[in-house]
């Protein structure tokens, strides 16, 4: 008989959820009720939206470990199995013992959550093992044998559908056995209160919410392709904390914002074929469109529309 995917704790995984993510309460909800009830998982969504922050903390919350695997062209089926280590197998022959086990082993033996990112430049034939996983929670590894799963072991995977990636490769046969969560960019409030939560400095507010403003307005630029998750922000935030004190200001003055939003920013973000402006220009501009406007000094927002305005400048 094959192995059977026991029950997880759904309450203890949203708890846990609830106090590691910021937002994301139907997401939570969702992958929490699935992941109890034994289901595979795809989420899809842009870079740094949360979908591992949600993950590890669903992970946590279910007493099980997390393996994390970065899918890359590079991820053989030898890397997310394992193999025999070769210099003892020349003494020993092939040995359980000397089998070192890859991620997936891992996971199945530890019943552990498996997660693996950016599924969509994952090797076809790394692909076809995990669909046999999923299909049978179990896992024949030559000269090793069976690998059943121990119940509690899930697997979920991530993906960005807009990075173009062979997309398409996976397979409907793999989507055909999990369910899919999709995840969006959090609202420029939720994004505040991450940035706010990665920032050690209490009195920041004003420039975090400036920063955030920033970010946001990279993903509606039209000399922008490509704009920057919320980690762009993070980045901003803490570098020009940082810049302004080696700089001996108290609070980082317009220079100093613009230096750390440059250096934050414009490795992030895509110009569109054909701009007549470097990605600094743009970044120089939108940083300076989020400067706070005489009339609303002390109000501590700008007042434009969310994920608007700044950019246009
Ligand atoms: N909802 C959220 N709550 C708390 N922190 C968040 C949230 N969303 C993003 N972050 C923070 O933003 C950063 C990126 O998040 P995370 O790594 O979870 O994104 P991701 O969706 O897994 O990105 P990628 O697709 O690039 O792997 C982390 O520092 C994380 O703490
Ligand atoms: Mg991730």
């Amino acid at each position: 008989m094959l192995p059977r995917a026991g029950v997880l704790p759904a309450r203890g995984m949203l708890d846990s959820a609830r106090a590691a993510v910021v937002g994301r309460h139907t997401e939570s909800e969702v992958l929490a009720a699935a992941l109890a009830s034994g289901r595979s998982i795809l989420l899809e969504g842009p870079p740094g939206t949360g979908k591992t922050t949600l993950l590890r903390a669903l992970a946590e919350g279910a007493g099980v470990g997390f393996e994390l695997v970065e899918g890359n062209a590079e991820l053989s089926p030898t890397r997310l199995v394992g193999h025999h280590d070769p210099s003892r197998v020349l003494t020993e022959d092939y040995r359980p013992e000397n089998f070192v086990p890859g991620p997936l082993v891992r996971a199945l033996q530890s019943g552990s959550l498996l997660y693996v990112e950016e599924l969509n430049r994952v090797p076809e034939e790394t692909l076809n093992v995990l669909l046999g996983v999923l299909s049978e929670r179990r896992l024949h590894v030559p000269r090793l044998g069976v690998v059943d799963a121990v119940s509690t072991f899930r697997l979920v995977a991530a993906m960005n559908p807009s990075d173009g990636v062979g997309t398409g490769r996976i397979t409907p046969a793999l989507y055909d056995r999990s369910c899919r969560v999709a995840f969006d960019h959090q609202s420029a409030d939720e994004e505040l209160a991450i940035v706010e939560r990665g920032s050690a400095d209490e009195h920041a507010e004003a420039f975090a919410r400036r920063a955030v403003e920033a970010v946001r307005a990279t993903r509606s630029h039209p000399d922008l392709r490509l704009g920057s998750s919320v980690r762009g922000a993070l980045d901003l935030v803490a570098l020009a904390s940082s810049l302004a004190a080696l700089r001996g200001e108290a609070q980082p003055s317009e220079d100093t914002g613009a230096d750390a939003a440059r250096a934050a920013l414009t490795g992030r973000v895509v110009l569109v074929e054909g701009s007549p402006r470097t990605v600094e220009e743009v970044v120089t501009a939108i940083w300076a469109a989020t400067a706070p406007r005489p009339d609303d000094a002390g109000s501590g927002s700008s007042g434009a529309p969310e994920g608007d305005g700044a950019g246009k400048a």
